[in-house]
């Protein structure tokens, strides 16, 4: 028998890669390492419908433990990969046991930002990227009056949503001067501001914390680079993820900004793949090359990888979409907008269902729709296929995007 395919990491990627080579009908063995003590779960309820109440830690799960045996999937879940040796193709465990591989899949993701300043090591200080966190924070909220938000991009703000939903007085202080200034233009931070504000969370923009205060070890209030102090039973840090690379670095392979592989996931070892969070990868609607932190890049990603594993390779070309959920309005975006110099509304802001078109070099590059989910699903269209989308063309509500003619061959 051949020796596995294994998966290092068993988050959305690592599964979805481990499915797809089943569903394909892969039939040697397939391995997956992770370190969380769980099966492989959806993340991004942890910030929403799980800390709110209306979805339990059961329904998170993206497959009965069943699957796993039925489908012949080795799942190795709290057991830590620590070497990758590459010249007798085997993967140490910390646990002291070696795995060996025919073809390694690195989706060891990403791990959360910590905040480097005094006060940060006090309990109710709380990050939020596994179930575990999720649950811990979930059951500091029940106790909670006051929360302090520490980051403005999208976990900080699914967090203050949640929060506040539950009756918790929020801050959210955001170091730029706007919110989700990473993914999105001016006018959709605005928008932002004003429903948060709207539901009276205070957002207090261009501000840091420098110091947690607290009281028998316990984090009771933050100061905040402006001189003020709010009061904090809980100070949920937000401040973005970092790739986890060191496993690839230390076994030789090139890192940059995540770990490089080339347009079909592989890395400069033939028997070696990287994808999802950690991957960082030549993205045609990127004009360059890039790391994604969605849930479509780690499905699209698994796919991949597993048609690539299974002899099939394909340029990994797939449209990039992501989606955050803040009190009632959902923000779904596709295509990736840096780099854009000119934007066009279609639809009033003022009526909370509009979308953003984004243009670099009169080219549309992606659409952020607040609320207008038949915008998102043909945008998704537009930039798969290419079709040619003038900015007026985009802001003239009177033109059915659905009829827009298809992209000529030249494009
Ligand atoms: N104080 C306040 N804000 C800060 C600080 C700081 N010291 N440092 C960074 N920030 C802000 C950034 O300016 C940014 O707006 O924190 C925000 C982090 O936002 P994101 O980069 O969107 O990261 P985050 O919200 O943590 O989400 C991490 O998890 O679920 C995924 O899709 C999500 O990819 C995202 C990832």
């Amino acid at each position: 028998m051949r020796a596995p395919v294994v998966i290092i990491g068993t988050g959305q990627a690592g599964f979805q890669a481990a499915a797809s080579l089943r569903a394909e009908g892969y039939d040697d063995p397939v391995v997956m390492i992770g370190e969380e003590p769980h099966h492989p779960y959806q993340r991004p309820p942890l910030s929403k419908a799980f800390m709110t109440g209306k979805q339990d830690a059961q329904n998170i799960f993206l497959r009965p433990s069943a699957f796993y045996q039925d489908h012949r999937i080795d799942l190795l879940a709290g057991e830590k990969a620590v070497e990758i040796d590459r010249a007798n193709r085997r993967v140490r465990l910390a646990s002291g046991s070696n795995v060996a591989y025919q073809t390694l899949v690195l989706a060891t993701g990403a791990r959360v930002r910590t905040l480097p300043i005094r006060g940060a090591e006090l309990d109710g200080v709380c990050y939020l990227r596994t179930v575990d966190d999720a649950i811990d924070i979930k059951t500091r909220l029940e106790d909670a009056r006051n929360v302090v938000v520490i980051g403005g991009g999208f976990i900080g703000l699914e967090l203050a949503s949640s929060a506040r939903s539950l009756g918790k007085s929020v801050t959210v202080v955001e170091l730029q001067p706007r919110l989700m200034a990473r993914m999105v233009a001016p006018l959709l931070s605005e928008f932002y501001r004003k429903v948060h504000s709207g539901q009276a969370v205070e957002i207090v923009l261009g501000a840091a914390p420098v110091e947690i205060r607290g009281q028998d070890g316990r984090a009771r209030e933050v100061r905040l680079s402006d001189g003020t102090l709010r009061p904090a039973d809980v100070v949920a840090v937000g401040i973005g993820v970092l790739p986890n690379f060191e496993l690839a670095r230390d076994a030789g392979l090139a890192v940059s900004n995540g770990i490089a592989v080339d347009a079909y996931l592989r890395t400069g070892d033939e028997n070696i793949y990287a994808i999802g969070d950690c991957a960082e990868h030549p993205n045609v609607f990127a004009a360059g090359r890039v790391r994604l932190e969605s849930v479509q890049n780690a499905v699209d990603q698994g796919r991949s990888v597993a048609a690539a594993i299974e002899g099939r390779p394909h340029r990994y070309e797939s449209v990039p979409w992501f989606w955050t959920d803040q009190f009632d309005v959902r923000l779904q975006m596709v295509g990736l907008s840096m780099g854009h110099d000119r934007i066009v509304t279609r639809g009033d802001p003022q009526s909370r269902k509009f979308s953003v078109f984004y243009f670099r070099k009169g080219r549309l590059i992606a659409i952020d729709s607040i609320n207008r989910p038949a915008d998102h699903m043909i945008g998704r269209k537009l930039l798969a296929s290419g079709v040619a989308l003038t900015p007026d063309q985009a802001s003239d509500e009177s033109l059915d995007l659905k009829r827009l003619p298809p992209a000529s061959p030249s494009m």
